[in-house]
């Protein structure tokens, strides 16, 4: 029984399962018959995931446990390994979990006797995001075979980039890197090319906030951003016929993309957030089921679906 930790944990047959069970969700409405209780533990700032997370819980027919840091006993000095223990002996039967420190989930996972989901962690791992951005990619191309992805923007203090560099690998997709010199990571060994380079060769731009979060040193880079390093109108007039643009978000409009291309045709940007709630679905199913909490035959396709398709038939 694994955690959902890192992409790194997934083979490429799990991959395709999730994307699979993502599209089954997608088409029709499921329901998890049995009492399940989901705690989502975010320790650092989130609107689309954690809001994501509670969509997918509450259609699968979860349970969600509200937890704030701000009004928690964390403000006590309660440690993150005391806090997740209290919710596995309250009851809930699965966490998921954002936190700020890269390897969180070394403290606790061996003491848990109930899944681990992932929703961030540090610089390293988001691997949720990253399997909602290949799923877009996957509705858009029908396939990853010959697709060149760049990954663009702070690509040393991102874990959407980490996640989304290994995840693509897997699939056989051609990963590049474009960033300002301060943002480079050279350690997991992906060819960066320029920006102009990037919007003329590749199928899907994926592009990064600056984390400055994550690091305070002033970067120079940061001047003429948006110009240098980022998305401009004349940049995306060069991408090739039918490359889309993808984000994680937050977006800060006007640095890392011009505003006015947020929401141009080619931005998918809307699109990922709605497949989130599709990919954490399909997560989250597979770790109640790969932990035993719930069986195959306690997932059913919800009365209104199968009423509607008797009444589809008949007429
Ligand atoms: C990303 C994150 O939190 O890592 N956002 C997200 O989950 N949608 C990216 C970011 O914060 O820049």
């Amino acid at each position: 029984m694994k955690h959902f930790i890192s992409i790194k944990d997934l083979t490429v047959e799990e991959i395709y399962q999730l994307l699979k069970m993502a599209k089954m969700y997608r088409e029709d409405d499921y329901k998890i018959t049995k009492q399940i209780f989901v705690a989502n533990l975010f320790f650092e700032p989130s609107t689309r995931t954690k809001t994501s997370f509670i969509v997918a819980e509450r259609k699968l027919g979860l349970e969600d446990l509200e937890f704030a840091t701000q009004t928690s006993s964390m403000k006590k000095g309660e440690t993150l390994y005391d806090t997740v223990k209290t919710f596995e002996a309250v009851g809930a039967d699965c966490l998921v979990i954002r936190h700020e420190h890269d390897e969180w989930s070394k403290s606790i996972s061996k003491d848990l006797q109930i899944p681990i989901i992932n929703a961030g962690s540090g610089k390293k791992d988001h691997p949720t995001q990253s399997l909602l951005d290949i799923d877009t990619i996957y509705q858009e191309f029908g396939s990853f075979k010959d697709l060149k992805v760049a990954i663009a923007g702070d690509v040393k203090h991102s874990r959407v980039a980490r996640s989304n560099a290994q995840l693509l690998t897997k699939l056989g997709v051609k990963v590049y890197f474009t960033a300002a010199e301060d943002f480079k990571e050279t350690e997991m060994g992906y060819p960066y090319i320029t920006m102009d380079e990037a919007v003329e060769m590749c199928d899907v731009l994926m592009l990064l906030r600056i984390q400055h979060e994550r690091h305070d040193e002033f970067s120079s880079s940061t001047i003429n951003y948006l110009e240098d390093f980022g998305l401009t109108k004349e940049r995306e007039k060069n991408m090739k016929e039918g490359a889309i643009i993808l984000h994680p978000g937050p977006v800060n409009r006007g640095v890392e993309i011009d505003p006015d291309l947020v929401e141009c045709k080619r931005s998918r940007i809307s699109k990922q957030i709605e497949n989130g709630v599709y990919t954490r679905m399909a997560v989250l199913t597979k770790q109640l089921l790969e932990w035993d909490i719930i069986k195959e035959s306690q997932i059913r396709k919800s009365p209104s679906q199968i009423t509607q398709t008797k009444k589809h038939k008949a007429n």
